[in-house]
């Protein structure tokens, strides 16, 4: 199986981009990641791409132009699909365009409800009855962008954010690697 080549942009601690590179080594998983992209040079994250030898670059936000500096080391390195797993920035339509390439993205929520940051506080705030994540193609709004896959579990009387967030991430476990086996399946 060919499979495509990609790169995980990411912000944080990297445990989807853990779970991804584990289930990359699958024979018949669609995608080899053969890039790690952070804009945090102390995101925990960069620990699996060194771990697991793989190239990683970290963006240096002071320098101008910093879309051609990603559309190059992306050209570099032959990607041709990019999964965002917690990365805190958003994508510019310009480098959308210009990379050509799918790009999607995990959030922690069930789009098109809680786009944007602090997802959690607002879920509990806001009294919903469920959450889950949901797994879509970026374009140039937040969160926005065809849904591939969504998951959904009932949120208890108990939860709070941190068991909100532990639920949430148990199932992007999932989802993340779904989704991306859905994606190559139809494109
Ligand atoms: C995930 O919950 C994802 O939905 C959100 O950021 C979190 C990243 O977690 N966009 P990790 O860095 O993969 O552990």
């Amino acid at each position: 199986m060919v499979k495509i080549n990609t790169c995980i942009f990411i912000s944080g601690q990297g445990s989807n981009l853990k779970n991804l590179i584990n289930r990359s080594r699958d024979y018949n998983f669609p995608i080899n990641i053969k890039l790690i992209i952070s804009n945090n040079k102390n995101a925990y994250g960069i620990i699996y791409a060194k771990r697991n030898s793989i190239p990683f670059f970290i963006i240096n936000s002071k320098i101008r132009n910093i879309d051609l500096q990603i559309l190059h080391i992306l050209k570099k390195h032959k990607i041709s699909f990019i999964c965002l797993a917690g990365y805190m920035k958003i994508i510019s339509k310009n480098l959308i365009l210009k990379f050509r390439y799918p790009i999607i993205n995990i959030h922690p929520s069930l789009l098109p409800k809680f786009k944007g940051l602090n997802t959690f506080s607002r879920i509990l705030k806001n009294n919903e009855k469920k959450t889950g994540c949901t797994v879509h193609i970026v374009n140039d709004k937040l969160d926005d962008g065809n849904i591939i896959i969504k998951k959904i579990f009932f949120i208890s009387s108990n939860d709070n954010e941190k068991t909100l967030k532990q639920k949430t991430q148990k199932l992007e476990y999932q989802a993340f690697p779904e989704a991306i086996i859905k994606f190559f399946r139809k494109n």
